[in-house]
């Protein structure tokens, strides 16, 4: 096959690369616009190239003329979340999506593979518009935590370094770390749920707080200043003591106080 076809051939795949790419950047950055958790970290792109598109078709025994259909991960992207359950949260984004056709799903979390790697795998058909019109094409979208993609990218080098042949006592190291990866997993994860308590009694708080002073502010027209002044010494009491269930309490008395007015 001459370069140019081979252009022609990787170009929609660059395109689906690229444009995946920005959408998952833009999910990143609109959590980060309204103070939410992102559930991913960072997301990474690439296409194969053609040096291990033609050594993977000659490990397969397929013919280079059939690429698009025998070889999956021409397009592939990397999603790198911070905890486990991350990853089934951006799985179940994917699959309610409607710019990805779920082809095939692997989890290899639940199903580790005998080397140790865990990740989870989705093929999606991902549409492009070419001059030609629209045309699919196959993506694989790995999705795993921080740890994970630690564990996977070392071992990756060294099954470069030694060419697929690693010893069988580095074997038992690796075998080893990917152990350790489980259980840093699950402590982060341990972590995680506490995280997620302070931010939520954080958020409950803020939201009170927040309704609070646009009462007070609404009463300054309709209740007297002396009135106003009363409630206000005494938000900033109950405020001080950090004490949620008193905020809570004195949001609903001001809002009673609030009616009574509203009615008068
Ligand atoms: P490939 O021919 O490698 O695509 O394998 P497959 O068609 O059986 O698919 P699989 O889901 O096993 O692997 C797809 C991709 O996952 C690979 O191209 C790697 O990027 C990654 N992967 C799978 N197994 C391993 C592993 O043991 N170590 C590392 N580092 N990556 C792996
Ligand atoms: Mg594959």
């Amino acid at each position: 096959m001459d370069i140019q076809l081979w252009k022609e051939i990787l170009l929609p795949y660059q395109m689906a690369v690229s444009e995946i790419t920005l959408k998952f950047n833009g999910i990143i950055s609109e959590h980060r616009n309204f103070g939410t958790y992102s559930p991913i970290e960072q997301v990474n792109g690439r296409v194969k190239k053609i040096s291990s598109i033609l050594e993977k078709c000659q490990k397969k025994g397929t013919s280079v003329d059939d690429i698009e259909n025998n070889i999956e991960d021409i397009a592939g992207i990397r999603i790198i979340c911070q905890f486990v359950e991350d990853i089934y949260k951006v799985v179940d984004m994917i699959k309610n999506r409607s710019d990805f056709e779920i082809i095939q799903e692997k989890d290899y979390i639940t199903n580790q593979k005998e080397s140790g790697y865990r990740s989870y795998h989705l093929i999606a058909l991902y549409e492009v518009q070419m001059l030609s019109g629209p045309k699919k094409v196959k993506v694989e979208i790995q999705i795993r935590t921080l740890a994970m993609n630690f564990w996977a990218t070392v071992e990756h080098s060294l099954q470069y370094k030694y060419k697929h042949n690693i010893p069988p006592h580095v074997r038992k190291k690796l075998s080893n770390a990917a152990d350790a990866i489980i259980t840093l997993d699950e402590q982060m994860s341990e972590i995680r749920e506490e995280i997620a308590d302070a931010q939520n009694s954080f958020q409950i708080k803020a939201n009170i707080i927040a309704d609070i002073l646009n009462t007070i502010q609404n009463l300054y027209s309709i209740a007297n200043k002396r009135e106003i002044v009363k409630i206000q010494d005494e938000f900033f009491r109950v405020y001080k003591t950090d004490d949620l269930e008193k905020l809570e309490r004195f949001s609903k008395e001001l809002d009673i106080i609030a009616e009574g007015y509203r009615a008068q």
